[in-house]
């Protein structure tokens, strides 16, 4: 059985839309004028047991409406939807036991109270034992690097701990699917990579499934092989990372270094491709797919070329060329 199991689920947002002024604000009191918007429209993947993927798609894409359906926060519109078989919107307490949603954006702990307390209230809420609560704090506090910030006020630890904290609250109960919307969100780099980190090696230990969310490139690319991309509350694409440099990328870039002392004026490296980087020493160009093996002949036979590179045009700038599709 899949771990996630989603088929035509829909959600469409009913806003109150308001006309400009006092007039406006008067003609509203009598008729009100809703706009509806396809958050989510008919989406539909699955997603296997002990799975890390990563869910993508520009701001606004549905991405965040997806997690708290399936995180049993919002009523779809229509569709459905199973995780680990239990229809998350139903919210059976069984289900509450087996799933957990971290939201970057949202801090879920309590300010003013030291970041044990939060977890202390979560163990009993979950029904987590002492011992288990003292294992799961040495094990994650450990990997996490925070194990001697337990006992510090929450609104007195910096973005990055704060992270790690409601990252081990979140984890408390064991959680078998694991929701994380932006889990790097506003963290710096070094934070980042511990978190990164820290969720690869969570999802290889405990074989949690795993649905992410990250505008964080080098998240995605570290973490998860397949990722599954939303726009405008559709699904664009679900697949290996790779597929996506194969099926939108038509270009390479390929890298010639020049010869000792040598070098080429840009009109005529503009004969073989478009000219992206041009040094003294080197130049990169953008050569269409099908034409690199040829214009790379044609460089090392026409111009003082030492050494040559071929590489992917990196994902990141694939990926923002499919969103603007
Ligand atoms: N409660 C709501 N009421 C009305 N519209 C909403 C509501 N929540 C979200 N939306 C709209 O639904 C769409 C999808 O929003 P969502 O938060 O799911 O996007 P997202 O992919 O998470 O974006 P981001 O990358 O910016 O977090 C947006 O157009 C948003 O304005
Ligand atoms: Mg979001």
């Amino acid at each position: 059985m899949a771990a996630i199991e989603v088929n035509g689920l829909t959600k469409v947002f009913r806003t109150y839309r308001k006309e400009p002024g006092l007039i406006g604000a008067i003609k509203g009191l009598f008729h009100r004028k809703y706009e509806l918007v396809r958050a989510v429209d008919q989406i539909s993947f699955k997603i296997e047991v002990g799975e890390l993927v990563g869910f993508l798609g520009p701001n606004g894409a549905g991405k965040t409406t997806t997690l708290k359906m399936l995180s049993g926060l919002l009523y779809p519109t229509s569709g459905t939807a199973r995780v680990l078989g239990f229809v998350p919107w139903e919210r059976h307490d069984a289900y509450r036991r087996v799933f957990a949603l971290v939201l970057g954006q949202k801090n879920q702990l309590w300010w003013d109270l030291p970041a044990v307390e939060s977890l202390e209230l979560n163990a009993k809420i979950y029904g987590v034992s002492r011992a288990q609560l003292n294992r799961t704090m040495a094990e994650l506090g450990e990997l996490l690097g925070v194990r001697d910030k337990f006992s510090i006020p929450v609104r007195e630890l910096s973005l990055g701990e704060r992270m790690k904290m409601e990252l081990i609250a979140a984890l408390l109960h064991q959680p078998k699917v694991l929701f994380l919307d932006e889990p790097t969100i506003g963290l710096d780099v070094v934070s980042q990579k511990v978190v990164r980190e820290f969720i690869r090696e969570y999802n290889a230990r405990h074989k949690t499934t795993i649905l992410l969310t990250s505008h964080y490139m080098t998240d995605i690319q570290e973490l998860c092989r397949r990722v599954i991309i939303i726009d405008h509350g559709r699904i664009i694409f679900d697949g290996q990372l790779d597929a996506i440099v194969d099926q939108f990328a038509d270009f390479k870039l390929v890298t010639i270094h020049y010869a000792l002392g040598a070098s080429c004026s840009a009109e005529r490296l503009a004969g073989y491709g478009e000219l992206i980087e041009h040094n003294p020493a080197s130049a990169v160009l953008k050569v269409k797919r099908d034409r690199v093996i040829s214009v790379c002949k044609a460089l090392l036979d026409e111009l003082p070329v030492s050494d040559i590179d071929i590489q992917e045009v990196p994902i990141e700038e694939v990926i923002r060329k499919i969103f603007a599709r």
